[in-house]
């Protein structure tokens, strides 16, 4: 009986641990959500003239234009669609991660 509640424990444990993680998302993680905007905005944000560059940007005013985006506040050919597939959590890890890069 006793062997059974420290497994119980010990899976409750583990659980928490598991939340932890998702409130505070893995930089591999929110690496390679950040890869799926290099496309457009170049590899680590460092974008070919003529697109917008993220790479050392404004992390706050990156969040705005993207929740600006998502809400429909901000004009957009393509990015209206694209921040609506992020949670705001993974847009601020995204705009957090592109704001660390050197321009
Ligand atoms: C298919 C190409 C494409 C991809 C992929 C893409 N973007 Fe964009 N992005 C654009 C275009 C084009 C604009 C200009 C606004 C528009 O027309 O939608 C833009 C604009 C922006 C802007 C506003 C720039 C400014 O200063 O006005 C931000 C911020 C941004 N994108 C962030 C991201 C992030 C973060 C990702 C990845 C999650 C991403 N974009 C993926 C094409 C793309």
């Amino acid at each position: 009986m006793k062997k059974i509640s420290f497994l119980f424990a010990a899976m409750l444990l583990a659980h928490t641990a598991v939340n932890a993680q998702t409130s505070t998302p893995d930089p591999l993680q929110v690496r390679s959500w950040a890869a799926g905007c290099a496309n457009c905005h170049g590899t680590n944000g460092r974008a070919e003239p003529g697109n917008e560059s993220l790479a050392g940007a404004n992390k706050d005013e990156m969040v705005k234009k993207m929740l600006d985006f998502k809400a429909g506040r901000k004009p957009a050919t393509i990015m209206h669609q694209l921040s609506k597939g992020y949670t705001d959590a993974q847009i601020v890890a995204i705009a957090g991660y592109f704001a660390a890069q050197k321009k």
